[in-house]
């Protein structure tokens, strides 16, 4: 397995994982998922990834995938590893595994003011394709519209 930036390790996410999980979740998304919305992916057979650095947790990264299409369904890096490539590392890793699976398409949704992940999105080389109105509830309970993005898999990622 390659190392990535800081020496850090990606391995498949158990259940044994969910408490720091949950933790890194509560610190960096504004309406975070609940621990059922975390079972739930390990038991739908999502590929559940997470992110060490000297055994620590420091990040996850769930997709499904459905036919020839992953979607990226959740991604996030704990603040105080954040700004130090993890995220790249661990989707420009995801994009090379779809492609060796023959996956021809990624699709990712994010909240239209998620300035940071819409950077790096556009900077692997996803595009905008579309827009749900009001979809995201804000900290605030208002809404937020999710920016739907997508990418042609096979030598499309940077
Ligand atoms: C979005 C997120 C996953 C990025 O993780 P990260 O490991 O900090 O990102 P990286 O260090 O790999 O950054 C890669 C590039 O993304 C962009 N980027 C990342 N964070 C940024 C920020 N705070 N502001 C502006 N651009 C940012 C930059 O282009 C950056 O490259 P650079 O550092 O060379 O300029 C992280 O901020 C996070 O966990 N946010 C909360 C959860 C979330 O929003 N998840 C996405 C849901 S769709």
């Amino acid at each position: 397995m390659t190392d990535g930036p800081w020496g850090a390790r990606l391995r498949a996410l158990t259940s044994t994982d969910l408490e720091p999980v949950l933790a890194i979740e509560a610190a960096s998304q504004p309406t975070p998922w609940t621990l059922s919305n975390f079972r739930d992916c390990l038991h739908s057979g999502y590929r559940c990834q997470l992110a060490t650095v000297d055994g620590e947790p420091v990040a996850f990264m769930i997709l499904s995938s459905v036919l020839d299409e992953s979607h990226l369904l959740n991604i996030a890096v704990t603040p105080a590893w954040q700004r130090r490539g993890l995220a790249r590392w661990m989707l420009r890793r995801a994009l090379a595994e779809a492609d060796a699976a023959g996956h021809s398409l990624m699709f990712l949704e994010v909240r239209d003011g998620n300035r940071a992940a819409r950077r790096l999105y556009a900077e692997l080389g996803f595009v905008e394709t579309g827009r749900r109105k009001g979809y995201y509830r804000t900290r605030s309970e208002e809404r937020e519209d999710a920016v739907l993005m997508m990418m042609e898999i096979g030598g499309g990622h940077k």
